[in-house]
Order: C-alpha cells, then structure tokens, then sequence
C-alpha cells in the first residue's frame, strides 16, 4: 500500500504563502485520491506494490503492464510528486542553500535569485496543469524544467530537487487566476536544509 507523508506542520502554518484550507484541501483531498486511485489500481499487482518503492516504478515506468501504465504514470505521479512537494516546505525554513548546492547553482545559473527567476518564469508560462521542478540528471547537471499533468521527472532519469505544483488546486482558493503570486510567494516556505540534504544523497 502507498500512503501520504506525514506533513510535518499543521495545516495553517504555512500561511500567509499558503492559506490552511487550500492545505487541507490539497493534502487531505487531492492527495489522498491519488493514493487511493494508485492502491485500487495497483490491488491485483502484488509484484509491484509489494518489492518496489514508487520511485523505483516511476523511474522504471516501462516495466509496468501496458495495461495500466498510463494510470501509473497519472496516480503514481500524483503520489510521489505531491509527496516531494510537500516534503520540502516548512513554516520555519531555511530561506536559501549554501555549501556545494550554492555552488553548483551559481555555476549553472549565475546565481540563486537567478535560478529562481528561471524556475518562476518556467512554472508560471507552464501551460494548463503540471509542476515546476529543480531537477539533476544523469551527469549531476542542474536543470529547471516542467512537467504535465503527473509526470514524474523521474521517468525521464532526472531526480527531483525542488518543485512547484501549478495545478489550480494548489493556488485557486487564495491567489484565484493570479498563479505568477502563487508562485512568487512559496518561496517563503521552501527549505533548503531539506533540498541541501536530497541533492548531497545525489553526489
Ligand atoms: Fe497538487
């Protein structure tokens, strides 16, 4: 069976960036029929969902049955993604990463403010739903891109360091069509102690 993660913070602890009932909404909710839709899919294939975590199906996605790839791709991607996402904010942050991150995004970027220029510029002209990511691939590149509906990075053998969700669910509540102050603003409860730890697991 594949689950949620535990938050780590009450829902309105993230606010003003992001308002506790959006939160709620989007953890409670939206991600909980991912991860039923994912486990109802999944209830015959005990092969998969017993031996493999999602990360490893999602990185491996053409080893999954034609059958029922694409809902793997869409509900298992719904999964692990919000999972990541919600992994690295907190209501106590570290605002900015420092150490070898620092150092590889300021030889790939120029600079933070300008990486995250890329990444906000990126995730707010993403047309239509998807997510905004911070990725490394295989050479231990740095690399912003996006991603449609649940894509994961991961089937395209790239890693997830950072990420955006610009569904509307993740923003209509509080910021309504307004998704470039949604995306401004999470900023603010993005922690790079957590992205420093996921990005030194890679190198
Ligand atoms: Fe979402």
């Amino acid at each position: 069976m594949f689950n949620k993660i535990e938050l780590g913070y009450k829902y309105g602890e993230l606010e003003p960036y992001i308002d506790a009932l959006t939160l709620e909404t989007h953890y409670a909710k939206h991600l909980q029929t991912y991860v039923n839709n994912l486990n109802d899919l999944l209830k015959d294939y005990d092969e998969i969902k017993g031996s493999k975590t999602l990360e490893d199906i999602l990185s491996n996605i053409n080893n999954i049955p034609e059958s029922i790839r694409q809902g793997v791709i869409n509900q298992g991607g719904g999964v692990e993604n919000h999972n990541f996402y919600f992994s690295i904010l907190s209501p106590s942050p570290k605002k900015a990463p420092d150490g070898k991150l620092l150092e590889a995004i300021n030889n790939k970027f120029g600079s933070f403010e300008e990486m995250k220029e890329k990444i906000n510029k990126a995730s707010i002209a993403h047309f239509g739903s998807g997510w905004g990511w911070l990725v490394i691939d295989e050479n231990k590149e740095l690399e912003v891109i996006t991603t449609t509906n649940q894509n994961s990075p991961l089937s395209i053998n790239k890693k997830p360091l950072l990420t955006i969700d610009v569904w509307e669910h993740a923003y209509y509540l509080k910021y309504k069509n307004v998704r470039a102050d949604y995306v401004k603003n999470i900023w603010n409860v993005i922690d790079w102690s957590k992205i420093e730890k996921i990005y030194e697991s890679y190198i």
